[in-house]
Order: C-alpha cells, then sequence, then structure tokens
C-alpha cells in the first residue's frame, strides 16, 4: 500500500485538540510585572508613553502589590524615580529613597509577592547614563562599587531579588561579593546578562526620565549586529560571577539568542518584553492593525516557545486577569 501523506490538520479540528497538543502554555507564574516607583504621597499618575502604565509613590504602592498578587502574579520587578539627580547617582543608595519605602511597604503588606529591583543608576545621575563618567567615559570599575551599594541598600529594604540592568562588566561578582559580606546570601541575582542597546527602550526612558544627556548606551550595552557568540560570552561571565537567572533584554527581536541561551545553558532564562515592544503592539491595535489581545498572546507565547523560562511584561496583569 502506498503510504499516505500526513493529515496534519486531523490535529487542529477543534480547539480542545489543538489544547491537547499544544506543548507551549503560557502560565502566570512565569511573569514579572514591572512598576515604577515615584517620591511623593498620594500619587499614581499615569505614564504618557506608557499606555496603562502608572508612577505610583511609596504610600500607594501596597494596594497594587496586592492586586498583582491575587491574579497569581509571583514576582514585580520596581524601577525608581530620585527626589534629585546628580553626577553619582547617589539617591539610588538612600536608604529613605522612594524605591526603598515602596519595597517596604510591599513586603509589609504581601510578604509573598517577590520583590525585584532594577538596580542602574540611569535614572539617578543627571547626565542619564548607567555609570558614573571620568574623563568623559564611564568609570567601570568606580561605578561597580556604586552599584553595590545601591544593591545592598535595595536588599536591606527587603528586596528578594536584585536585578542589574547597567551592563558594567564584573558587576555581578562585585554585588554578589557585598551581599554576602552583608549577610544577605539567600538574596537572588538576576542579571540582564545579554542586554542590547535597542531603540526599543523608547518609551521606558521616557517613563524613568533616564535619556542620556549626551551621546548613547553603544560602549557599554550590547551592539544590536553582535554575534550569537558574543551574546553566550556575556551570559557564561555572569552565571561564572554568581548570578542565578540570567536575562535576554529585548525578546521579540532577540528570540535567537533566548532560543541558544536556553540549550546552552542550566539556569533559568528571563526575557524582557521591553516597553517598545509593549507598545508597538499597543499603538498599532489602537490604529487597528491588529487584535490587541491575539497579537500580545501570540508575541509572549513566541518568546516562551523560543525558550524563556520567566518573562518580564507590561501585559502581565492582563494576561493574568484575562482581560487583554
Ligand atoms: C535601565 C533600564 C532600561 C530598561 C530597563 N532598565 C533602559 C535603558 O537601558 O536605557 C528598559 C526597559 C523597557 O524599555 O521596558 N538601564
Amino acid at each position: 500500500m502506498d503510504k499516505l501523506p500526513a493529515k496534519m490538520r486531523r490535529l487542529r479540528t477543534s480547539e480542545s485538540m489543538r489544547r491537547l497538543v499544544r506543548g507551549v502554555n503560557l502560565s502566570v507564574d512565569n511573569l514579572i510585572y514591572p512598576l515604577f516607583i515615584c517620591p511623593g504621597a498620594g500619587i499614581k499618575k499615569p505614564i504618557e508613553s506608557m499606555i496603562g502604565c502608572f508612577h505610583f509613590s511609596p504610600d500607594l504602592i501596597a494596594d497594587e502589590a496586592k492586586e498583582v498578587f491575587s491574579l497569581g502574579i509571583p514576582a514585580v520587578l520596581l524601577f525608581g524615580l530620585p527626589e534629585k539627580k546628580d553626577a553619582k547617582g547617589s539617591d539610588a543608595y538612600n536608604d529613605s529613597a522612594a524605591l526603598q519605602q515602596a519595597i517596604k511597604k510591599i513586603k509589609k503588606a504581601v510578604p509573598e509577592l517577590l520583590v525585584i529591583t532594577d538596580v542602574c543608576l540611569c535614572a539617578y545621575t543627571d547626565h542619564g547614563h548607567c555609570g558614573i563618567i571620568k574623563d568623559e567615559k564611564i568609570d567601570n570599575d568606580t561605578t561597580c562599587q556604586i552599584l553595590a551599594k545601591v544593591a545592598l541598600s535595595h536588599a536591606n529594604a527587603g528586596a528578594d531579588i536584585i536585578a542589574p540592568s547597567d551592563m558594567m562588566d564584573g558587576r555581578v561578582a562585585v554585588i554578589r561579593k557585598a551581599l554576602d559580606e552583608k549577610g544577605f546570601t539567600d538574596t537572588v541575582i538576576m542579571s540582564y546578562s545579554a542586554k542590547y542597546a535597542s531603540a526599543f527602550y523608547g518609551p521606558f526612558r521616557d517613563a524613568a526620565d533616564s535619556a542620556p544627556a549626551f551621546g548613547d548606551r553603544k560602549t557599554y550595552q550590547m551592539d544590536i549586529a553582535s554575534s550569537v557568540k558574543q551574546a553566550m560570552r556575556e551570559i557564561q561571565l555572569d552565571i561564572d560571577e554568581g548570578a542565578d537567572i540570567v536575562m535576554i533584554k529585548p525578546a521579540m527581536a532577540y528570540l535567537d539568542i533566548i532560543c541558544r541561551a536556553k540549550q546552552r545553558f542550566d539556569v533559568p532564562i528571563a526575557a524582557y518584553q521591553v516597553s517598545g515592544e509593549y507598545m508597538a503592539i499597543n499603538v498599532a491595535a489602537a490604529h487597528d492593525v491588529f487584535d490587541r489581545k491575539e497579537t500580545a498572546i501570540e508575541s509572549l507565547t513566541a518568546i516562551k516557545r523560543a525558550g524563556a523560562d520567566v518573562i518580564i511584561t507590561y501585559f502581565a496583569k492582563e494576561l493574568a486577569q484575562n482581560k487583554l
């Protein structure tokens, strides 16, 4: 008998059949929801550049945290804005700054919700760069020492996971050592390991008021056209220095990197669907280019299929509410 051609559509005949054989399932368990913390009181202000996102003052963050956790989302990623900016970004390690207050409020109100903090200086420096400037250059090693102070300040306030996003060389080792020395041996490091100098961060830089006042981030963030091997080296270095979770960022334009990292490394792989990816979907959907819910789910499914164990996304709450 002649061999019959395979009928692929047999497994697609109904939603139940498709569900049965699906294989890639988005889960609320793996989502991280980003939140922006600003100084002041009584503030929940919509962020103009990022539809559906808000600046929260520390006094209003507990209710938001409760809602996030009640939806089943296990973790939030906090970004802080300073009271005042200076050349060293000193508000970043001020123990009574807005971000540190917010960490305490969340851990008090919802102890089970994991608090992850972005460790970087760009929102806190008056020049908007992620490090300290010396002779018109980013001083890598001095910056690492300051980042360790920032990480300690966050850990002191109660952060469960420290997420350095600055892309200085060697900062994971410096931060790990500083945390261990102060007894924070259980504090996890989720490192922004393969972070590209991407145009997709545009809306975020408005939200965090963190655009560089001069130049760009191309001397410390990765070249968008660099080889896959370079990304693997960045990730390997962070793992060797003590990163517990490694992150690739942005997500959709770097699915190949996520896929290769998943095959190669045994630590959990996180992917960040950044502000520009989120807003591209929102703006296009608002112009009836495509359906918002379907596109958001398709984009997140692709990130998961590529190999992301953990996904950071501004869609997290809506996805969990099934309200996209
Ligand atoms: C801080 C930081 C940035 C983002 C996360 N942490 C901006 C940047 O590197 O310029 C971007 C997040 C987003 O676009 O959603 N360095």
